[in-house]
């Protein structure tokens, strides 16, 4: 494999345009695999994403004693050794950038009877990690964290009981944790949440035979027998898919459409965000949609106007906020974005890197703890740095393609976290990027 470019260089676009696809959803796939490693017998997964975080679990699993043979692109067949059948680490197991594949197989980890310990890279160092470790003690595990961050070091052979959890922030790694360390405990475990985070986990366990019951706000279930394998079909990932549907929007021409892309609604909160400030999008949603929908979605450039966001918008849009900002500074008038504190501890502070870089290419922004207020109207040239925060790298390369003249985005290398073939991708809908090394 080539080396990972270390910056883009992206030139003015007039049209992003035509049909392209997306690599299949970064959630699904981290799901699939780790309920497919804890089943019985052989889980299929069509459409995994090879992606440097979905990687991370699959080599985390496999130091573990998980086989996964790569059938094809993106075709998996993960060996299932059954709930019992993990095996102790010989060392540290590194997930890299990736903070759903710590926080997750936290809880599973929790449940076993062997010691182990995670690690990442320095990002996910200091990311918090209390807000799984802290509930899964109350569950009775033996999970320690350094100054509320990785490495966190879990000993095994704890019995489990399954607790009421109420969740302060809507958060899918945090109830996910708990929903998985529940699998291994005693009782029911049910999370309650203050608004709908991405429901992933809750329909990927009943594709794995895992009864689980669902009431407005909150989750549980108790642990199952077994888990069963299960044939996962994983539609493309709509948090790559944001980044062109938003350059076709700001095009000056064109229609653009994004084939099999995944529409469960606890993801898709970009699109109401984008039709309140006008935009022309076309969802034409596949039948048949199996555990997870998917559809086909069409954009048509138009002027957009700014908006004043609301809150209960926010959990569906986690991931594209960065994106909604740089979208944000080619409307008309004004976009505020407030209760999404939760930025500030994601790859990277998301709030002050997205500011920072707007600053730079000449946009008004004022920064609030937990979102920003921005002037629209259009973006010079210059040079940001992404701080080695993918979504914030991707977010720069679009709001670039409708600038005055060409905009460098610095420390990209992790683009390839969630989006391996970004820039190809980009060529093909006619934006004009140039990878540095
Ligand atoms: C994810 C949940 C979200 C999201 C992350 C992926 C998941 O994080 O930001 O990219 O797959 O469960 P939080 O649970 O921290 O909100």
């Amino acid at each position: 494999m080539s080396p990972a470019p270390r910056s883009y260089v992206v030139s003015p676009a007039v049209a992003v345009a035509g049909e392209i696809r997306v690599p299949g959803d970064k959630s699904i796939s981290h799901r699939a695999a780790m309920l497919g490693a804890i089943a019985e017998g052989t889980t299929e997964i069509h459409g995994f994403l090879e992606s440097g975080d979905c990687i991370a679990t699959l080599a985390a699993l496999s130091a573990m004693g998980v086989r996964s043979e790569r059938a094809g692109p993106g075709h998996f067949l993960v060996r299932g050794v059954g709930m019992r059948g993990l095996r102790a680490p010989s060392g540290p197991l590194d997930l890299g950038n990736s903070g759903t594949s710590m926080r997750l197989l936290t809880g599973i980890l929790a449940g076993q009877s062997f010691d182990s310990v995670l690690v990442g890279d320095a990002s996910l160092m200091r990311r918090p990690m209390e807000r799984v470790a802290e509930p899964l003690r109350r569950m009775g595990a033996d999970v320690r964290t350094r100054d509320g961050c990785a490495p966190i070091s879990i000993h095994g052979g704890r019995r489990l009981t399954g607790c009421e959890h109420v969740l302060d922030v809507p958060s899918a790694q945090v109830k996910s944790a708990l929903l998985l360390a529940g699998l291994f405990a005693e009782g029911r475990t049910r999370v309650q949440e203050p608004g709908p985070s991405r429901d992933h986990t809750e329909r990927m366990l009943g594709t794995f035979g895992v009864t689980v019951v669902r009431e407005p706000g909150a989750v549980a279930l108790e642990a199952p027998k077994g888990v069963a394998a299960g044939r996962v079909r994983v539609p493309g990932d709509f948090s790559s898919a944001a980044y062109f549907l938003a350059a076709g929007l700001v095009a000056g021409s064109g229609a653009l459409t994004v084939r099999d892309v995944g529409i469960n609604p606890t993801r898709t909160g970009l699109i109401d965000i984008l039709r309140l400030m006008g935009a022309d999008i076309r969802v034409y949603a596949h039948p048949d949609p199996g555990a997870e929908p998917s559809a086909d979605v069409e954009v048509h450039p138009g002027p957009l106007r700014g908006v004043t966001v609301p809150a209960a918008l926010v959990p569906a849009a986690i991931d594209e906020l960065p994106l909604l900002f740089a979208i944000a500074a080619l409307a008309d008038g004004e976009t505020v974005v407030t209760g999404a504190a939760e930025l500030r501890v994601k790859e990277s502070d998301r709030i002050g890197a997205m500011a920072a870089g707007l600053r730079t290419l000449g946009v008004a922004v004022q920064m609030q703890p937990d979102g920003l207020r921005i002037r629209g109207g259009g973006v010079r040239g210059g040079t940001v740095e992404s701080r080695g925060d993918h979504r914030v790298a991707m977010a720069f390369a679009v709001l670039a393609a409708r600038a005055d003249s060409a905009v460098t985005i610095l420390d990209v290398q992790n683009v390839a976290t969630s989006f391996p073939g970004f820039a190809q991708v980009a060529h093909t809908a006619g934006m004009r990027l140039s990878e540095g090394a």
